[in-house]
């Protein structure tokens, strides 16, 4: 499926810059900033609002360039490529899923979904047999003909997920993906994203939530465009890490006596794991 060679990255920023010019003041966005992904892997983007996250994904997912340093996507380096070229990268590799969903009230579910593919000279049956494919893995295909304001926030959500499937992407970028949904309806969102895993795209997930970040299998964290932290996730099915766990916190109980563990902390709490699911 790609053109690099396994064990190359598939995405690959070296010493990338975005400076944003905005009535005279420069806005440095990113800076200096390195990272490599390799096909297949889940990775969390976490920081605070404002640290560059979405900046992040605007460049990964070739909708802006960098201002310096480079960008190698899939053994092509995007820094030099002109509008079409990037389009077209886009519109064959990315599936973008967003916060608010993004899709247009005055098309239906399966017109929605279809809608990428029309920018891929597809013809309109094909289009039709594929954005129904791309519901049913979502399992909206009895949602079709809905208008999104028919569906609930959840099913507006696994719509775009469709939309950003459609195209057969390798390179599944979603900012904030279950920000505007309730709890249920987020976990939902995961369980589809595992699933996705687990037949090998490559997700990246910018995300507040560090119960969210934990579903990936990596966790990359920025501050005011930098990159600071870079690690895998320890799962809770790991053998050691449930003892470990509660190792650590009776050694901080230990040292703070009577006080919640997270209570101790300006940063919010994890929050409580849910069961895993069995897709999970
Ligand atoms: N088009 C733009 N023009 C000028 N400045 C911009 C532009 N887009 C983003 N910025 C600035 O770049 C910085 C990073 O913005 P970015 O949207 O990447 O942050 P973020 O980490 O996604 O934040 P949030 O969590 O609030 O979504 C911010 O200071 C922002 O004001
Ligand atoms: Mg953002």
């Amino acid at each position: 499926m790609n053109s690099a060679p396994p064990e190359a990255p598939l995405l690959s920023l070296t010493d990338v810059s975005k400076h944003y010019r905005l009535g005279g003041q420069v806005v440095r966005a990113l800076e200096g900033f390195d990272l490599e992904i390799r096909a297949g892997e889940y990775v969390s983007i976490m920081g605070p609002s404002g640290s560059g996250k979405s900046t992040l994904m605007h460049l990964l997912g070739c909708l802006d360039l960098p201002t310096r340093g480079d960008y190698v996507l899939d053994g092509v380096s995007v820094a030099g490529l002109g509008d079409d070229r990037l389009a077209e990268i886009r519109g064959r590799k990315i599936g973008f899923v967003f916060q608010t969903f993004n899709l247009l009230p005055r098309l239906n579910a399966l017109e929605n979904v279809a809608l990428p593919l029309t920018y891929q000279g597809i013809p309109r049956a094909e289009r039709q047999t594929r954005a129904l494919e791309a519901l049913a893995q979502v399992e909206l295909d009895q949602r079709a003909d809905h208008r999104p304001s028919e569906l609930s926030g959840g099913e507006r959500q696994r719509v775009a997920i469709a939309r950003a499937l459609v195209i057969r992407p390798a390179i599944v970028l979603a900012d904030e993906p279950t920000g505007n949904l309730d709890s249920k309806v987020g976990r939902e969102i995961l369980a589809l994203f595992d699933r996705l895993h687990a037949v090998g795209k490559t997700l990246i997930v910018v995300t507040h939530d560090e119960g969210v970040a934990r579903r990936a299998e990596r966790i990359v964290r920025l501050r005011d465009g930098h990159k600071v932290e870079d690690g895998p996730v320890l799962r809770e099915h790991d053998a050691d890490y449930g003892p470990l766990a509660a190792a650590e916190e009776e050694a901080e109980a230990e040292a703070a006596p009577g006080l919640p563990a997270e209570a101790s902390e300006s940063d919010p709490a994890p929050p409580a794991r849910e069961p895993d699911d069995p897709s999970g």
